[in-house]
């Protein structure tokens, strides 16, 4: 089997309950491997939960658990958060399983003995909140650390080193000359920015166990743990190296051919941890002969009514709140709509409203409503004979859709499928079958128009697919056909045939007049 199309979310620190930023990426890396599924490819789309570290560790012993079985009783919770997104993942990973720490701990067996790795002594400040070591440059103009940085404290400790030097000017080259490597390119540069006017220092790759005693033992030392970015990187390669991927062999189960995955096609994450999947685990990866990723994508971070989200402020949107009132497709239709792949984006519950109403009520559901109900009253809701009157503009919208879907444009695609909604509806205004149906003469006209619309939402169906996947379902349930549309190939006009019978319609996204809970 070859390889399939393998995709990553960051995994999520299991410190608190997730919210709408961790929602976002999910649906973004969704909404990519349907895509590619659409495309008729396989795709292993690869999702979970970062659970060592300091953070943890103190979020635990504030509840007076043991930080396993604080984990445990988180990750139940996110496992159920995952579910309620419709998320089309293939495993779910979490950073205290053995299966990982296995990986982890031969990982950095492998790089200790090929002498990556020195230990010395540090003297100098760290930050428990962000866990890690800072220097005097990390002081701000006014002397002070940065208030990201929560307390800092001085610090004499052994630890160690992952010598970084010896990479910088590879992965200079390396980037440069693959344009791809990161995006959106303002992400690119950012990191080419970085790489070219500082020098990499060495990366900090231990804890002793007196301080943090939450995290995998270093294999080589058991007074100390891994660090937790080394740790949690590894988990993009830990998952199909333990399912056997020959591309990593010797670091979990015996090669087979039907687990290759590595290298990953695509790592989506969010722009505040780009340094470290852009610079460190590109050069972890290269320390330990692994092939690089394809693809780092880059997302924005999300506010509501222009300001960071924060449970003190109370101005936090809850995506299970949201989807339980509105549907999970509402949701994914807002986010995906709204904020393009890298800039930061603005939740407003109007913005919400206004968007349901408009685009998914009165666009999309009015039309396939419409259209479904005419057929029903009109011809019993019985296809008459194709016609190809707006075969050309259905046909051209859909290839201009794949061809964004494909570069991964979600925006512009679902754009562009909301201007031919746009340009069904307005088809219906103009021809008004409603007006025809009155005049038995112009029983052929009706037909061909009636052909044209039930088609032109069966092509929109398939479209919307790895977008809306259930709304997409339902479409092809309304239109009375068994199959899902989850191929890109049923997109082409003309699958209805003469004489199918198709069912009654049932509002798609229900009208909501009055104002809820949540309007601003
Ligand atoms: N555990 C690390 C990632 C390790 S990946 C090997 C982490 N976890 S996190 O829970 O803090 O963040 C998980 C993802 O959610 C990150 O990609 C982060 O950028 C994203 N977001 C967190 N808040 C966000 C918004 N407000 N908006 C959009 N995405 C945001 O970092």
């Amino acid at each position: 089997m070859s390889k399939k199309y393998y995709l990553t979310t960051a995994i999520d620190y299991v410190n608190g309950h997730p919210h709408l930023g961790h929602a976002y990426e999910k649906v973004v890396t969704d909404a990519i491997a349907r895509v590619h599924q659409s495309f008729g490819e396989s795709t292993f789309f690869l999702t979970g939960l970062d659970e060592h570290g300091q953070k943890v560790q103190k979020a635990a012993t504030e509840q007076g658990l043991n930080p396993q079985d604080y984990c445990d009783d988180l990750a139940a919770s996110w496992k159920v958060f995952v579910d309620q997104l419709g998320l089309c993942h293939d495993d779910f990973v979490r950073t205290t399983q053995d299966r990982h720490r296995e990986v982890v701990q031969k990982l950095l067996m492998r790089l200790h003995e090929e002498g990556h790795f020195y230990k010395a002594t540090y003297q100098g400040y760290y930050s428990a909140k962000q866990e890690t070591f800072l220097t005097e440059k990390d002081r701000g103009e006014d002397g002070a650390f940065d208030p990201l940085y929560g307390e800092v404290v001085e610090l004499l400790e052994d630890n160690y080193y992952f010598k970084l030097g010896r990479h910088q000017q590879w992965l200079i080259e390396y980037i440069e000359s693959h344009p791809d490597f990161v995006t959106p390119e303002y992400r690119r540069n950012e990191v080419l920015g970085f790489l070219k006017n500082q020098t990499l220092e060495d990366l900090c790759i231990s804890r002793p166990q007196s301080r943090l005693s939450w995290g995998i033992p270093l294999p080589f030392d058991p007074d100390y743990v891994t660090y937790v970015w080394f740790d949690a990187l590894t988990n993009y390669a830990s998952i199909p190296a333990s399912m056997g991927d020959p591309a990593l062999p010797g670091f979990g189960k015996a090669p087979d051919k039907e687990a290759a995955l590595w290298p990953a096609d695509i790592h989506v994450i969010g722009k505040d941890i780009l340094k470290f999947h852009a610079v460190y685990w590109p050069i972890m990866l290269k320390a330990a002969g692994f092939a690089m990723p394809r693809q780092i994508c880059v997302h924005g971070w999300w506010q509501k009514d222009g300001q960071k989200m924060s449970k003190s402020t109370g101005n936090v949107v809850d995506p299970i709140e949201v989807i339980e009132e509105w549907g999970v497709d509402a949701f994914r239709y807002y986010l995906l709509r709204e904020l393009d792949i890298g800039p930061d984006g603005n939740w407003t519950d109007k913005g919400f409203h206004a968007r349901y109403s408009a685009e998914l009520a009165n666009g999309l559901g009015n039309l396939i409503n419409r259209s479904l109900a005419m057929l029903n009253r009109y011809r019993s809701g019985v296809v008459p004979a194709p016609c190809d009157e707006l075969k050309p503009e259905v046909s051209e919208a859909a290839d201009e859709v794949l061809d964004l879907a494909r570069s991964h444009r979600l925006q512009a695609s679902l754009r562009r499928i909301w201007e031919l909604i746009a340009r069904v509806n307005q088809f219906i205004d103009q021809t008004a079958p409603f007006k025809l149906a009155k005049d038995p003469s112009q029983s052929d006209r009706l037909d061909e128009i009636l052909y044209t619309l039930v088609e032109s939402c069966r092509v929109i169906g398939v479209l919307l697919h790895p977008f809306l996947p259930i709304t997409s379902k339902k479409i092809y349930e309304q239109l009375g056909l068994e199959v899902v549309p989850h191929l890109f190939e049923y997109a082409t006009w003309g699958g209805l045939p003469q004489g199918h019978q198709a069912c009654a319609p049932e509002p798609l996204f229900p009208r909501k007049d009055l104002p809820t809970k949540q309007e601003s």
